[in-house]
């Protein structure tokens, strides 16, 4: 099985996402600049992936940091930590990362460089485990909205790729098949990046799922002719009222799945909702370059010059999501109190079915 991201000897080893489904190269990263690289260019992509990729990103740079006392240390950490945050500005996991981080230095006024170093560099590993442990936890939860001979649609990749391992809306999938049901997989390809056809449809076949794979505008014919049971995607930023940003696209799915009277379901750690945004239209949505959308592999498919717009992520009003699944839970309407609720209850160990 492939890893996404592990820190292996004092390094950070990432898949280059860009390459795949052609080539499986694994770049191994020695300093903090390479790994903000890597996730602006999207080596790493997908929200919980680029939290773990930031923490270990930082405890890479802090190891470097050459300080004779504490303060000296403090200042460039915090410089470090401010040009991770400008990495990439949509998914909220980047800066709940980093605000753990942070974390470890304040909390711990006493210790010295050396000892701080250590323990950001477990913090980081610790982010990463518990992202795996996560998504096992949600998986277990929303396999009960799926059921047997399911048919479920996905858009984007929200997996093993995109986390730490296993996934957030294709863990849920992966743990209904691991329940014992059977469960197909149709894969929107997702302009213009092609996380879908590029990556989930790689990940789930590499773990034999029944896949398929369809470009982004077939999905409303194929929901037409009843071949969709349920759509589940993940999220990149939750409003504290339930609107979801997500890969670009999503937002159309959500309606085809509202006229079709589909259910439409995200996945996604509490790590994901942010509930100092009580709207999605707060929620800051990246453009990225043109080039994503007028070429493929470096081929142009569009006239040179012409006008382009490349939103990455788009906004779903909490209205046409059915419900959210979570590590702690499902919040149902209405979002402003199931995800409160949720955000501050303790996690769960051990759920019992
Ligand atoms: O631009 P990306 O590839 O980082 O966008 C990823 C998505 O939109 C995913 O659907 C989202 O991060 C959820 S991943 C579990």
């Amino acid at each position: 099985m492939f890893k996404t991201i592990e820190w292996k000897n004092n390094n950070v080893v990432m898949i280059d996402q860009r390459l795949l489904p052609n080539e499986e190269v694994y770049r191994t990263y020695k300093d903090f600049p390479g790994v903000a690289e890597a996730i602006r260019k999207m080596v790493v992509r997908g929200a919980p992936a680029i939290g773990v990729a930031a923490a270990m990103g930082i405890a890479l740079g802090a190891s470097g940091i050459k300080a004779k006392g504490r303060k000296e240390f403090a200042g460039k950490f915090e410089r470090i930590c401010k040009l991770m945050a400008a990495t990439r500005p949509t998914a909220v996991n980047l800066f709940w990362a980093i605000k753990r981080m942070k974390g470890v230095v304040k909390g711990n006024p006493k210790l010295a460089p050396d000892e701080l170093k250590e323990k950001l560099v477990q913090e980081a590993k610790k982010i990463h485990v518990e992202d795996i442990e996560i998504n096992k936890q949600m998986g277990k939860f929303g396999s009960r909205l799926i059921k047997n001979r399911a048919t479920v649609l996905t858009h984007c990749n929200a997996g093993a790729l995109a986390t730490a391992g296993y996934g957030t809306a294709l863990g849920v999938i992966r743990a209904a098949i691991e329940d014992g049901k059977k469960v197909k997989v149709f894969a929107d390809e997702t302009r213009p990046f092609l996380q879908g056809s590029r990556l989930t449809a790689w990940e789930l076949m590499k773990d034999g799922i029944d896949t398929t794979l369809i470009t982004d505008n077939m999905a409303g014919y194929m929901m037409k002719k009843e071949l969709i049971d349920l759509v589940i995607v993940g999220a990149d930023r939750i409003a504290a009222n339930g609107d979801v940003a997500n890969k670009i696209g999503t937002y159309s799915v959500a309606v085809l799945a509202r006229e079709h009277k589909i259910p439409f379901y995200v996945a996604a750690p509490i790590s994901t909702i942010d509930l100092s945004i009580k709207h999605g239209d707060k929620i800051p949505i990246e453009e990225r370059d043109r080039k994503e959308v007028t070429h493929i592999k470096n081929i142009p498919i569009a006239p040179d010059r012409i006008k382009v717009k490349n939103p990455a992520f788009d906004v779903t009003p909490h209205k046409l999501v059915t419900a959210i699944v979570t590590e702690r839970g499902i919040a149902r309407k209405p979002f402003e109190k199931s995800l409160k609720k949720l955000a501050v209850s303790p996690p769960v160990i051990n759920n019992e079915k």
